[in-house]
């Protein structure tokens, strides 16, 4: 293993042995995907990033030790990779801290057009990860993790103004109350991205495990039609607390 760390990320590279590898390469080609938004709109997408598929999602508890899916323990396929992040625990916990008990594992398929916009995971997270499983990636084909080199506050997406409308533009609007929403303006986190202008790329490299810590911006660029018929194929979750 190969490991590189900078502001906010830390990358791994030869995560899994051939074996291993080959075996959540077979396992992610017999998941079950379905369309991010096949239950209404999932907003951690924008309307222009497209639609990747996704599996559904597993819970590693690192107090019981086993991975599971709606209860049930899974002891093959993304348990593989289960494992192989719990050999990693002691490191895990001295990059993101020792506020965790649980990670989540989602296969993501993203074809040519898809990506994720610029976010922040969500405040519960204590951090994130990306695992790339695809057998092969190319320079060309798009698909990279950008990630900005300044944290900042986990509300980042709101609006960075409040914009009252008067008494008058509600009753036209008839709408009752509220603030314009960060749709028409800038947002918190548009602004640090501006401001600073500087971060990472992590290329989608096979067989690499990027982490992330909280408050770090990041998004996905969008695979580009070079990479044809070829997808990219990650494992991504989070690190929590197990209720
Ligand atoms: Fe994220």
């Amino acid at each position: 293993m190969k490991k590189t760390q900078g502001n906010g990320y830390l990358v791994i590279d030869d995560f899994l042995n051939e074996d291993e590898l080959f075996a959540i390469q077979l396992y992610m080609q017999f998941e079950k995907y379905f369309p991010v938004h096949s239950n209404g709109w999932s907003k951690s997408w924008r309307l222009t990033d497209g639609a990747p598929f996704t599996s559904p999602c597993y819970i590693f508890s690192c107090l019981t030790r086993n991975t599971t899916l709606n209860a049930e323990i899974i002891s093959d396929g993304m348990n593989v990779l289960s494992r192989k992040l719990l050999e990693i625990y002691g490191e895990l916990r001295e990059f993101l801290g020792d506020d965790w008990n649980a990670f989540s594992l989602t296969s993501y398929l993203y074809p040519s057009g898809t990506g994720l916009g610029w976010h922040e995971d969500d405040a519960l997270y204590k951090g994130a990860y990306i695992f790339y499983a695809h057998p092969e990636w190319r320079p060309s084909w798009g698909g990279e993790l950008c990630i900005i080199d300044t944290a900042v506050s986990s509300s980042a997406g709101l609006s960075e103004k409040v914009y009252d409308a008067s008494e008058n533009v509600l009753r036209l609007s008839g709408i009752i109350g509220g603030a314009v929403g960060p749709e028409f303006g800038w947002t918190i986190r548009d602004r640090n991205i501006n401001e600073s202008g500087i971060g990472t790329f992590v290329y989608p490299k096979p067989n690499r495990l990027v982490v992330i810590k909280p408050n770090y911006s990041h998004c996905i660029k969008k695979v580009d039609t070079s990479a044809g018929e070829n997808v990219r194929c990650s494992v991504a979750g989070f690190f929590h607390q197990n209720a």
